[in-house]
């Protein structure tokens, strides 16, 4: 367990990283000004929400070092500072998009998994019932209490497993309100903008939120992600979801046109990302959301003439390193594949150019599989007969320093 420098209750900014990372976390939460994580034993509280302060640390266990201050209870402690709202209101973060929890529970968002091409979220919920090909799942039964990835029979007698929901999966099975982005090029947007704990990410369009859950696991535990959609009801169910999924804290969601509008903060972001019809004209703003010091920029159009325009405007904003790359993605599937042995005449029949002689039973289990009837079968990758091709271009730029 980790613990502060003995006569230190107060810590410095890399301490709240290696808590986060150490302390068996139990949940988090942001007031207006103040991070806040529980673990089993303490209470840490950041004061900033940049985490340019420093944070107080309440251990509420008994083997505190004599150094540090009388152990508090969290109502004592929040009651030291004014500006906090009521602790009442907070519930523990249960299930969460960002962490991992061991048993499924009472309002949790789960995966059912019936194959790898075959899966559903679903919301548990005490007395609920969910229909699958192989039956009913009662929810009470079947699965609150249960471990995460157990495999559970259904009324049929045919099973499924219940999988913990990550950001991947959550891709995979989101409900579409918009065209959304897909893992491939999401990882090399959170690598090409430097994305880590701790960083402040600006978005738009949410659309349905298919990248903004990857960015808030891969911002959390200290990190923001402020995202805009001018859509209200896209904007709402995205906010919806996102305190369903446990990552509220992590995540502010403004309904406005960033167009006209912008980010709705300024020279805070490490990263900005765009996904909207009409990138060029939000750039202005991408570049007064981003911090001072500078930072990355991507932008998605499916478009070369989006991708023109949107290059134009980078470099009359005095963006550098300007780069658009296209990434796709080939799946290989492994499958058994039978070849015919060509008939090589007299050579074949003795086998002395291939040493494989189809008759004898040793020679079954030869480097290239069985042997049948003049075929010869064995493993091999095999590309899909149909891939998804072309999504869109991500255009990538540095905001500098001068
Ligand atoms: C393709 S979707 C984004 C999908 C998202 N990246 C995802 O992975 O789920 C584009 C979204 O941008 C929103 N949008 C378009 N123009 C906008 C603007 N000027 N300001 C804010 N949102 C905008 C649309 O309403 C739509 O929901």
């Amino acid at each position: 367990m980790w613990r502060p420098a003995p006569g230190s209750p107060v810590l410095q900014r890399e301490d709240l990283h290696l808590a986060s990372s150490t302390c068996e976390t139990v949940g988090s939460f942001y007031t207006k000004s103040t991070f806040i994580l529980l673990s089993k034993q303490s209470v840490l509280i950041h004061e900033s929400a940049d985490l340019s302060s420093r944070v107080a640390f309440l251990d509420m266990s008994c083997e505190c070092p004599e150094t540090s201050p009388e152990p508090l209870s969290p109502s004592q402690s929040f009651q030291h500072h004014d500006q906090w709202q009521s602790p009442a209101k907070y519930k523990l973060v249960t299930m969460s998009f960002v962490e991992y929890g061991d048993t499924i529970k009472d309002g949790d968002t789960a995966i059912v998994f019936l194959g790898h091409e075959s899966m559903f979220p679903v919301k548990v919920q005490h007395g609920s019932m969910t229909q699958t090909k192989y039956g009913v799942i009662r929810h009470s039964t079947d699965l609150i209490g249960k471990k995460y990835g157990s495999k559970v029979t259904c009324s049929k007698g045919g099973w499924v497993f219940i999988l913990h929901p990550t950001p991947e999966l959550w891709t995979m099975n989101l409900p579409h309100r918009t065209q959304i982005l897909y893992s491939t090029d999401i990882s090399i947007i959170t690598m090409m903008l430097e994305l880590k704990p701790g960083s402040i990410v600006c978005e738009s369009g949410t659309g349905s939120g298919s990248l903004s859950h990857a960015l808030i696991r891969t911002v959390a535990p200290t990190g923001h992600l402020y995202t805009v959609e001018f859509h209200q009801q896209r904007a709402e169910k995205a906010r919806e979801e996102f305190r369903e999924h446990g990552v509220e804290h992590l995540v502010t969601v403004t309904n406005q046109d960033v167009c006209k509008n912008g980010f709705g903060v300024s020279n805070i972001a490490d990263a900005v990302f765009l996904d909207i019809p009409s990138p060029w004209e939000a750039i202005g703003h991408a570049k007064s959301a981003l911090k001072a010091e500078g930072g990355r920029i991507c932008s998605f159009s499916p478009c070369i003439e989006q991708v023109q325009r949107t290059c134009l405007a980078m470099e009359e904003y005095g963006f550098t390193e300007i780069n658009t790359l296209e990434i796709l993605l080939r799946v290989y599937n492994v499958r058994t594949v039978s070849l015919q042995i060509p008939d090589l005449g007299k050579a074949a029949e003795d086998n002395s150019s291939t040493g494989f002689d189809s008759s004898n039973p040793s020679h079954q289990e030869s480097p290239c599989g069985n042997l049948q009837q003049g075929t010869v079968q064995f493993k091999s990758g095999v590309p899909l007969r149909e891939v998804v091709g072309h999504t869109g271009y991500l255009t990538f730029a540095t905001k500098s320093l001068v």
